[in-house]
């Protein structure tokens, strides 16, 4: 039989990779914590339904959905972003607002598998419900910048641009319509024939043909009605007041449908252009209505842990902290019952213990006892076990081998990892 692998577009992360993983998400809970945002877990799959309002005119929608027909005949997708789980969940459980919450969530989206695109990729993200205040689009525009620093990235840039509203939109959609409409000949297959459908993706698409025709099309932030300009102005002033640094980006349309004004992407400079997208967000003031709520703003943002790692690569550097190492690995060629016994206890008081199975060679246990990083070897031979003690032995620095009684072993560890 072949062996088994994971399918084209996923991955495994195992330890040791996997801490630098443990790190982002604790630093994100962090960030996340600071500003008074909650966890919120949402389920991997949905109807299908609640993914469609991501935006009938997306590829996310369009070609990318993993969807399925379950065997009570529903019909139901993985989910292939966060945001709309979070507004079906704000609008089934009506929760006080302001509603802020975090999330660190795999998401499923069928693409073509390459560096830093996958087809179950992971990301970190928040949503704040329940306000149309700009000074709050500066507090997640400035959380996400914060996290990244954390991180101890510094080729970071964002962008930033404001996509109007249900005033201002339509009439700029029908500029650019027309504008487009004179040049149709230029754009690639698929954007003139969905021409009409929506002329705003034409903005974000990378064919040659598409960007030479939009290179003198009219800009949404030409367009904005009083109140989106109002809005772009504060939000600006708030970034300046915060000292994060942006560059308005008028061509920065997203990829999903639902956003109203601020829509902002971290671009990570010391990645591959195709994909150096770190993370995006922006408002979606319409959506919670449009699925069945009441009339409630949001904004938030998500971001790209695979994307973060390749920028962390790129960038050199050492994600700091790893997984604490043990303190102490217990050697038990006595029969195993102090091994067993003595490693919860160990554990019970807080320190980190592990130990070898299967009553293995004294040799064969100093070796996995060396290999674990541990800082002490708690040393159990008949002759111990006889006289009612245990040997310690210091595995990294010289301290000499002590014998201690072995009521006094979880103490004498304590003292001597812990100060
Ligand atoms: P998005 O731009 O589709 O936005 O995805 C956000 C980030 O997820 C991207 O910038 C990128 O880092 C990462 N990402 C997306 N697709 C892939 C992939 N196939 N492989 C690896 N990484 C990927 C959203 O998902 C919105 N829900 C963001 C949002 C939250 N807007 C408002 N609130």
């Amino acid at each position: 039989m072949p062996e088994l692998q994971h399918v084209p577009g996923t991955f495994d992360v195992l330890p040791p990779a996997s801490e630098r993983w443990e790190v982002l998400l604790s630093t994100f809970a962090r960030v996340a914590a600071s500003a008074g945002y909650g966890l919120l877990i949402t389920p991997t799959f949905e109807e299908l339904s609640v993914f469609q309002r991501v935006g009938e005119s997306t590829d996310v929608v369009r070609k990318e959905m993993y969807d399925f027909v379950d065997k009570g005949d529903r019909h139901l997708a993985l989910r292939p972003e966060v945001t709309a789980s979070a507004v079906r969940a704000f609008v089934q459980h009506h929760p006080t607002l302001p509603w802020k919450v975090w999330y660190a969530a795999s998401n499923f989206r069928y693409e073509k598998p390459q560096a830093g695109r996958y087809r179950e990729f992971h990301q970190v993200g928040i949503e704040a419900f329940g306000s149309p205040d700009p000074d709050l689009d500066v507090e997640v525009v400035a959380l996400g910048w914060e996290y990244y620093a954390a991180l101890g990235l510094r080729r970071v840039e964002l962008l930033v641009n404001s996509l109007g509203d249900g005033t201002c939109r339509p009439g700029y959609r029908a500029l650019l319509l027309e504008f487009l409409q004179a040049r149709r000949d230029q754009l690639c297959p698929e954007h003139q024939a969905r021409l009409e459908v929506n002329p705003l993706r034409v903005l974000d698409c990378k064919k040659p043909g598409c960007r030479a025709a939009t290179a003198d099309a009219p800009r949404q932030i030409d367009h904005l009605c009083e109140p989106c300009t109002a809005h772009l102005a504060r939000v600006r002033a708030g970034l300046d007041a915060l000292d994060v640094p942006y560059r308005i980006d008028t061509g920065l349309v997203r990829g999903l449908d639902y956003y109203t004004r601020t829509t902002f992407e971290y671009a990570g400079l010391a990645l591959d252009g195709a994909q150096n997208a770190l993370g995006g967000g922006g408002r979606y003031d319409g959506l919670v209505a449009e699925m069945g709520g009441p009339d409630t703003p949001g904004i938030g943002f998500a971001l790209g842990l695979e994307r973060i790692l390749l920028a962390i690569d790129a960038e050199d550097l050492d994600t700091g902290q790893t997984a604490p190492p043990l303190d102490a690995f217990v050697v038990d060629f006595a029969g195993g019952e102090t091994a067993r016994d003595l490693t919860a206890e160990l554990r019970a008081a807080g320190l980190r213990a592990d130990r070898a199975f299967d009553g293995r060679s004294p040799k064969s246990q100093f070796k996995s006892a060396d290999r674990s990083g541990a800082a002490l070897a708690l040393v159990v031979g008949p002759d111990e076990v006889a006289a009612g003690t245990v040997a310690v032995k210091d595995l990294r620095g010289g301290a000499p081998q002590v014998t201690v009684p072995r009521a006094d072993v979880v103490e004498e560890v304590r003292r001597r990892v812990r100060g």
